[in-house]
């Protein structure tokens, strides 16, 4: 262990030691309790979850699969009550039908038309309303009117801004282009000031499937109207069986159903029958997350990355200034400017507008409009010279014209590509950049940067990890992914490291990461994921006092490299059977509530 640090770390709690097993571990004084598990009764008369013999109908009133964000709208001043908003992101078929294992999900042998509809209905989201009793234990309300799922199964939706009604998101089930069935891969998301929650829907291409095979042996989308802009949205993927039943996903019988997804998407927690809106305004990519804040003048800005490969940072501004009035704040998220990032060499940012009509946004060039820019925002933002970065995920804005860009890895970066702004080729550790925006004004249109740390085992000199010297062996992590800051101002970062788990011999986990002062890139380690799971959610009630994380699919990721977990014959090896430890229960997505022991505020 490294020596006790000679500044004063800001976050008050002793440090985890490092590891892996088939639990989770949080810093001692703490208690890490389960709050929501998959398949949990969620809304009024849900049957109790029975993994055996799960059916659509039943998911649709429980809790989904993949907990991702998780939002938390306070409903009593006291902060007693409120409601959770947690995405549902995807579907680990292999532990979650018994009998069905990796195999058959790839050639789509052993699916059938019932599997895939409980596959949609655990998707999208949830709506739960929670309660704090006197003992300080938080508990599901069940039944409660608020209690709500949204699935790609049946939710409808409202769509906004420049590409609504647009011929290219007119199907023929929706001739209108107004009205779309569901959300899917909701990854992060966000909060609103208002208190909306913004569902950010991220690989849509893995969702979209041909049944013809190029000669690269992929599946093929050359005979679509749109291949090329479909190829670079890596669409059709053909990672679910979903266009075999659902024709709206078989990219040949409705080519347009691919443009209706990729968006951001907003739900009104408060009211259950509320209609979700797709809000085009804000582009069309892999939304990892749409975190929002204020500019100086009081306008909305969100910062959202495009979590793939080489692709960009963005942020949009809102014209108008958030008020008291919930209806014209939604109005927001359909009037603004979406931005995308070039980083220059010297530390400079400029943000360069997606606007039709602007420099190379031109009809001559492909953008018949603005909703031709929005859709294809990725070629709009490629046009525009903006930088492909390694694989931007969350960002965190903290209100002063600061925030802070998780880029998880990128292992295809060549060493003739690198630049300032991702500087390590065959990236495997990810890195962190601070953005400083000028004035402190998060609707400026030119900033600065920095890098935070250089992700990775800083004890190891090829990696090229860069943190603070006095970061311990918990300390240091790979493949940053979501991140929140607390009422306290402090930037916490979890990590997603998939199947190179092995690469850092460390589990997934929460850390609390320095951002200021001595310590500016000190790391420590607060909490755990059990094996096979990445750690999502980091959500702070605005007391302080209570952290929800999710822990996604557990007893998945990279379980070939673990020994001493026993291969069992109904679910495909799995790493663990968090958080049940039971032989008849697969490994179960959930939502982790965190409080300190006796009370208080967390890690002060
Ligand atoms: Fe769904 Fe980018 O993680
Ligand atoms: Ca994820
Ligand atoms: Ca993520
Ligand atoms: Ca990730």
């Amino acid at each position: 262990h490294a020596a006790a640090p000679t500044a004063q770390s800001r976050y008050a709690f002793g440090e985890l030691d490092w590891g892996i097993d088939e639990t989770h571990h949080v810093a001692a004084g703490y208690d890490a309790h389960i709050l929501l598990r998959w398949g949990d009764p969620v809304t009024a008369g849900a049957p109790e979850f029975d993994v055996m013999n799960q059916s659509a109908e039943a998911q649709l009133q429980q809790f989904g699969y993949n907990n991702d964000y998780i939002g938390f709208l306070p409903l009593n001043a006291e902060g007693t009550r409120g409601l959770l908003c947690v995405n549902h992101e995807y579907t680990n078929e292999e532990v979650m039908f018994p009998g069905l294992g990796r195999q058959d999900k790839a050639g789509f042998a052993g699916m059938t038309r019932e599997l895939a509809d409980i596959e949609m209905a655990a998707h999208g989201g949830s709506v739960v309303e929670i309660a704090r009793g006197t003992d300080g234990k938080w508990t599901v309300v069940r039944g409660s009117r608020l209690n709500r799922r949204i699935s790609p199964l049946n939710t409808v939706m409202a769509v906004s801004g420049p590409a609504a009604g647009h011929s290219r998101l007119q199907t023929s089930a929706d001739p209108s282009g107004r009205e779309i069935i569901g959300t899917l891969n909701n990854c992060a998301g966000g909060m609103t000031p208002w208190g909306t929650w913004l569902m950010a829907e991220e690989n849509f291409h893995g969702y979209f499937w041909s049944d013809e095979t190029g000669t690269d042996g992929e599946p093929d989308a050359s005979g679509h109207p749109e291949a090329p802009k479909l190829r670079r949205y890596g669409a059709p993927g053909n990672w679910y069986a979903w266009g075999k039943y659902h024709d709206r996903f078989d990219i040949r019988k409705e080519p347009n159903e691919v443009n209706r997804f990729g968006w951001v998407v907003e739900v009104d927690p408060l009211d259950p029958f509320s209609t979700p809106v797709k809000h085009t305004a804000l582009g069309r990519f892999a939304h990892e997350g749409a975190e929002a804040t204020l500019s100086a003048d009081g306008r909305l800005v969100i910062y959202m990355g495009d979590d793939a490969r080489f692709e960009y940072l963005y942020k949009y501004v809102s014209n108008g200034s958030v008020s008291q009035d919930r209806a014209a704040n939604s109005r927001l998220l359909s009037d603004g400017t979406l931005y995308a990032a070039r980083f220059g060499p010297e530390g400079t940012l400029l943000w360069l507008p997606l606007v039709h009509g602007q420099g190379p946004l031109t009809a001559g060039n492909g953008f018949a409009g603005q909703a031709d820019v929005l859709i294809d925002a990725r070629l709009a933002a490629d046009a525009l010279g903006a930088t492909p970065m390694d694989r931007p995920e969350d960002v965190s804005p903290r209100g002063d014209g600061t925030a802070f860009v998780m880029l998880t890895n990128n292992s295809k970066r060549t060493p003739g590509q690198t630049d300032a702004a991702n500087p390590r080729p065959g990236s495997d550790f990810g890195h962190i950049i601070e953005i400083k925006e000028d004035g402190g004004d998060h609707a400026a249109t030119r900033a600065s940067w920095s890098i935070l740390v250089q992700c990775g085992n800083p004890a190891i000199a090829a990696v090229g990890a860069q943190w603070n010297p006095e970061t311990s062996e918990n300390g240091w992590f790979g493949s940053p992914d979501n991140c929140a800051f607390d009422a306290e101002g402090r930037l916490w970062v979890a990590t997603d490291q998939g199947r190179k788990w092995d690469r850092t011999g460390k589990s997934d986990g929460l850390y609390g990461l320095e951002t200021e002062g001595a310590l500016r890139g000190h790391s420590k380690l607060f909490f755990r994921c059990p094996a096979g799971a990445e750690l999502c959610g980091p959500y702070f009630t605005p007391d302080n006092e209570t952290l929800f994380l999710a822990v996604q699919h557990p007893g998945t990721d990279g379980t070939r490299n673990l020994q001493g977990f026993e291969r069992d014959s109904t679910f495909e090896d799995p790493a663990t059977r968090w958080p049940d430890f039971n032989p008849a229960m697969p490994p179960r997505p959930s939502v982790v509530v965190v409080t300190r022991q006796g009370g208080g505020k967390i890690a002060v």
